[in-house]
């Protein structure tokens, strides 16, 4: 696969989504949406992966949408482009988990795709916002919605009003973040995170993910619900066999997938 905003790489079973807009900060411009879809499709079909991480540079995951490519749109080509959002949702619709492994700046639409992976590992250096309303615009991928749900009405209202960012810490401590890194780590521990997952049952995997998605999309009881007759599934799998059993046998298990 050859781009050019994004660099896709697989190492073992990882599929690894590097942005590659460093002068612009990463800045999400409609090519890189594009090759991000075509990658994650890619990614997706490939029964070699079984984990994904999104990434950017030091310096920015990504500092938002491109504003030289936005600035002077009008609506009805906004509108026109609404047939674009299947790209802007393609993190949130994957079934194989997703890691976002943040440093620097996740700003705007930056802080909105790393909110759409499944978590964040995030470098000691990492910033989060939702800068849309200093520059007269607002968000419009998940920022008010994904946000809220995450970090509560207080902090949302306050960085989506005010623009301001969130350090790291803050955006740990508010649950943005699952675990912050020192900047010359936060990339290895993403990726022996992402190993870790994709040596357990694929199967099993795919329905954790879709159990915890499912905690942010319905009631208590419905969840609930949904989530015994998922836990109930997979006494249907080999890999359950084999995982309780290795565990007697005090070995490890060997998950065939099935
Ligand atoms: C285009 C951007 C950019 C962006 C940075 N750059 N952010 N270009 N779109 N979102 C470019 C700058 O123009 C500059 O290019 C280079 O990257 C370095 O940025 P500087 O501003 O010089 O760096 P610094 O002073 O360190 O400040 C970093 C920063 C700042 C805090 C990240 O750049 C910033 O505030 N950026 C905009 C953040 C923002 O408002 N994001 C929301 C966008 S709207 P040159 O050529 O001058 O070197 C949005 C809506 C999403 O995301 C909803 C739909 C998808």
């Amino acid at each position: 696969m050859s781009f050019n905003t994004i660099i896709v790489e697989k190492k073992q079973s990882v599929g690894i989504i590097t942005f590659n807009r460093p002068k612009a900060m990463n800045a999400l411009c409609p090519a890189l949406f594009a090759e991000l879809t075509e990658a994650l499709d890619e990614l997706e079909s490939d029964d070699a992966i079984a984990a994904i991480i999104i990434t950017g540079d030091d310096r920015a995951f990504a500092a938002g949408a491109d504003i030289g490519e936005m600035s002077e749109s009008t609506y009805q080509q906004m509108l026109a482009n609404e047939s674009l959002s299947g790209q802007w949702d393609r993190i949130a619709l994957c079934r194989k988990p997703v890691i976002a492994a943040v440093a620097g700046y996740a700003l705007g639409g930056g802080c909105e795709l790393a909110m759409s992976c499944d978590f964040i590992i995030a470098a000691d250096n990492a910033k989060f916002g939702q800068p849309e309303v200093t520059i007269g615009t607002m968000p419009g991928i998940g920022g008010t919605q994904r946000l809220t749900r995450l970090v509560g009405k207080a902090k949302a209202m306050d960085m989506c009003l005010t623009g301001r960012m969130m350090d790291v810490q803050e955006a740990e401590r508010a649950g943005l973040v699952s675990r912050i890194e020192p900047l010359d780590k936060y990339f290895e521990v993403a990726l022996d995170t992402a190993k870790q997952i994709a040596s357990f049952s694929r199967p099993v995997v795919k329905l954790v993910k879709e159990a915890v998605d499912a905690a942010l999309e319905t009631t208590l009881s419905q969840g609930m619900k949904t989530e015994r007759r998922l836990f109930h599934s997979t006494f249907a799998f080999e890999d359950q066999k084999e995982g309780m059993k290795a565990f007697i046998e005090k070995r490890k298990p060997a998950f065939k997938n099935r």
